[in-house]
């Protein structure tokens, strides 16, 4: 697929079907996401991959079971994968404690950091997951893990200093999916006339 086509093809799925996706589909999805740039080339992101059955288990930690009937996107729940995007912000502040990067300072430690590197790190591999998937013809959604963080992360011995970053459903997309949109993807695609301020504000 062309590259235009993929990026204006792209919105975020939430109704799957419960057909498996292959794991060495994921992996060709993982491989592309690990060529996002990262600072330092740190590459400090992490995905933790959650498929068949234990998807449930992901979904009993998050969404308490008295608020499904009323959950607008139930076939959410059956997305064959959910992968969960990691941030290691320690492994930046080793890196930049490396020679070649001690001169910045950064490697003091994570407060030192004007911005966040390691999320935009995991942002940027994440959103190329979400275009691997779409040029694959997979469905996904990248979202935020609001609820039952502490359950999962127990459950799953995810490491303390690891930083969530997100969740991101993955799967074959239901034909009717173009009717789970949510209320915020009817706004208004800004322009880039909106977005551009040249040569100053
Ligand atoms: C950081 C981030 C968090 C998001 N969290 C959620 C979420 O929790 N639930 C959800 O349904 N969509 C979530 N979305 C999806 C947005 O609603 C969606 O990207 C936006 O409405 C534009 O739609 P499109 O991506 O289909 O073009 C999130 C997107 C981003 C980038």
């Amino acid at each position: 697929m062309e590259f235009a086509d993929v990026v204006r093809g792209r919105r975020m799925t939430r109704g799957f079907s419960t057909h498996p996706v292959n794991s060495k589909l994921v992996s060709q999805i993982v491989d592309l996401a690990s060529r996002a740039p990262s600072a330092g080339k740190t590459q400090g992101w992490h995905a933790l991959v959650i498929t068949a059955s234990d998807t449930a288990k992901f979904w009993d930690d998050t969404l308490a079971v008295e608020k499904r009937e009323s959950f607008r996107w139930k076939q959410l729940l059956d997305a064959p994968v959910i992968a969960l995007v990691f941030a290691d912000p320690l492994a930046y502040v080793e890196r930049y404690s490396e020679d070649d990067k001690a001169h910045t300072g950064l490697g003091a430690s994570a407060e030192t950091w004007p911005t966040p590197y390691w999320t935009v790190d995991a942002s940027f591999a994440a959103m190329t997951m979400l275009l691997a998937a779409e040029d694959a013809g997979l469905g996904a959604l990248f979202f935020a893990v609001f609820n039952g963080e502490k359950e999962l992360r127990a459950r799953l011995c995810v490491p303390d200093k690891m930083q969530l970053i997100g969740a991101i459903a993955l799967g074959w997309p239901l034909e009717s999916d173009a009717s789970n949109a949510s209320a915020s993807a009817a706004r208004t695609r800004r322009s880039a006339d909106q977005i551009i301020h040249l040569n100053g504000w």
